[in-house]
């Protein structure tokens, strides 16, 4: 089974959208091996993010990752990465397809209720950013 890393952002904790985004995923196949609510320093925030460090939107972001708390899942599926991205939708929910979890429930191209590991971005160094080998739940 192939894993990824989701994260449920703070507009989203906030909104209480942490049970639907959840159902929604597990809906579509995903299984949770770990997972945790946890709060950043922008120090962590900025760690996190790190490739998007010289972007326009960097110290926004940062900002914004560590502005309240996220619930941070390690997931698996016969698809991995690839698949989460799908259920997901793109960055801008406004671009987001019908029924993916950024155009049900995002605001902004900054404000997307969740982050997905990218499949080419690393996502076992996202997931080990958070959980160690033997946190990680084995069906
Ligand atoms: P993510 O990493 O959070 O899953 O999102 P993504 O791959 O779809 O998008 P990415 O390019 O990696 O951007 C990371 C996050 O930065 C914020 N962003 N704001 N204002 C903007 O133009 C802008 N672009 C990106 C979003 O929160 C995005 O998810
Ligand atoms: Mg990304």
């Amino acid at each position: 089974m192939n894993k990824t890393l989701l994260i449920i952002k703070p507009d989203s904790v906030k909104r209480n959208l942490i049970g639907k985004i959840l159902n929604q995923i597990i809906d579509a196949g995903f299984n949770i091996l770990a997972m945790k609510m946890v709060w950043f320093s922008k120090e962590q925030g900025g760690e996190f993010y790190a490739i998007h460090k010289g972007k326009d939107f960097y110290d926004w972001l940062v900002n914004f990752i560590s502005s309240g708390p996220i619930v941070v899942c390690c997931l698996e599926h016969p698809e991995g990465p690839a698949k989460l991205r799908e259920v997901v939708g793109a960055t801008d929910p406004k671009k987001a397809a019908q029924g993916t979890v950024r155009n049900l429930y995002g605001t902004s191209v900054g404000e997307n209720a969740v982050h997905a590991s990218a499949p080419d971005e690393d996502p076992d160094r996202e997931i080990n950013f958070f959980f160690g080998e033997k946190e990680l739940f084995e069906y």
